[in-house]
């Protein structure tokens, strides 16, 4: 019997899953390993998260003299909204690390930094105020991260979902560059993951800190599409279930290589429940459709935000409608401003860098496009402005 092979609600667990990142895991790695921290920054589910799976797998492995094995930890900051919160990502962290002798190492570790904080870290974490003498967060949180890097000789911190902590108040930054930037921890890397868009707000308002001086930026590329396919066509194949030629190019003409759109089409088109049959191009297009005709969370924020407020929002809207409409092509028509009831032939171009700091769209060999391809079709179709 054959299980559907795709997945797209969650992050990659296997780094054999993981098309197209091979050259840029290997770029990041040795960057990490000449102990240049890295913060890597990519729309919403185009596979940051996955890609840190390729990348613990190369880290894990020498490339030669001084650049041997790392110990890498990863740490997700997605609930990270407090310092307690924080502590207690880096207690997961430490106590589920996949590798038994870190984690037996980690645990030592979590048993001095009690003695020494005189506290059971668990209680911290949970922000429970059962004894007066309970430590200051920011004191464990600084001790904790310091030990991390005493779990090797080499350590990477992968941080994922970075940009939260931009909502943490009592300055995460700071304890992080003091407990894992110091003259103490220069055999630790740091590599940081986030939407590009809190990203830069964070980029912003934290100028100073050192940890956005002292790290390379990177956008996640895209993955190219001759590897997406022949993945997918393997995955087809493999699960009895092979996939034509044209539905495969059809499904790929469809999501644009996007990768959480691609696996979400690929798992939805894939013969339920147990496979066994040629997936052909009418299946690939009514999957389309469905997906097509469920909510889209990302029209009802545009709808709602960009439809009733001020007049620059409104523009936005506009903007991302005729971007819809006409792919990317003629942003500055006069008559298309006119079509869509923008101020001027200029209004739509100047509406892009506000989009894109929603997330909404990104810039690709210099021509704008939405970033989501499913949102891009809904709002073709719905389009009130397209004659
Ligand atoms: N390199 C890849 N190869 C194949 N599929 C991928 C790849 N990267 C991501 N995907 C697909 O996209 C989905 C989302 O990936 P992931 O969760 O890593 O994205 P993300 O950028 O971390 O998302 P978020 O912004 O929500 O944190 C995965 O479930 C997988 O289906
Ligand atoms: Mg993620």
């Amino acid at each position: 019997m054959s299980l559907n092979p795709f997945v797209w609600d969650r992050p990659l667990a296997d780094p054999a899953d993981v098309v197209g990142m091979d050259s840029f895991a290997e770029e990041v790695a040795l960057t990490l390993k000449a102990r240049t921290n890295v913060a890597i920054f990519g729309a919403r589910n185009t596979g940051k998260s996955s890609f840190l799976t390729k990348l613990t797998q190369e880290l894990e492995r020498s490339h030669g003299d001084g650049a041997e094995a790392h110990v890498v930890v990863r740490i997700d900051l997605k609930r990270a909204l407090s310092l307690a919160a924080f502590i207690s990502a880096v207690h997961e962290a430490m106590i589920s690390h996949p590798a038994r002798a870190v984690r037996e190492r980690a645990r030592e570790q979590i048993g001095l930094l009690e003695k020494e904080v005189g506290f059971d870290i668990r209680l911290v974490k949970a922000n429970m105020r059962t004894r007066s003498h309970q430590p200051a967060p920011e004191e464990v949180l600084y001790a904790q991260l310091s030990s991390l890097a005493r779990l090797g000789d080499r350590v990477t911190v992968m941080m994922d979902e970075f940009q939260r902590l931009h909502r943490c108040p009592g300055e995460p930054l700071a304890i992080l560059g003091s407990a894992l930037m110091g003259h103490r921890s220069g055999h630790v890397s740091l590599v940081f993951t986030g939407s590009i868009r809190e990203y830069m707000e964070m980029l912003l308002s934290d100028s100073r800190e050192p940890i956005f001086n002292q790290a390379v930026h990177l956008q996640l590329p895209p993955i190219e599409r001759h590897e997406l396919a022949l993945h997918l066509e393997h995955r087809f194949r493999d699960t009895s279930s092979p996939i034509d030629e044209q539905a495969l190019q059809h499904l790929l003409d469809l999501t644009a290589s996007h990768p959480q759109r691609t696996q979400q089409l690929a798992w939805s088109c894939w013969p339920r429940p147990q496979g066994g049959r040629v997936v052909t191009l009418s299946d690939v297009q009514s999957a389309w459709q469905s997906l097509l005709s469920q909510p889209l969370s990302d029209v009802s924020i545009i709808e709602e935000t960009l439809a009733n407020g001020a007049e620059s929002e409104a523009n936005e809207r506009k903007a991302l409608y005729l971007l819809a409409d006409h792919r990317g092509e003629r942003l500055s028509s006069a008559s298309l401003a006119t079509q869509y009831g923008l101020g001027s032939h200029t209004a739509a171009q100047a509406a892009m860098p506000r989009l894109r700091r929603r997330g909404l769209v990104e810039q690709r060999d210099g021509r704008w496009q939405i970033v989501d391809p499913l949102l891009a079709d809904w709002l073709h179709r719905n389009s009130p402005f397209s004659p």
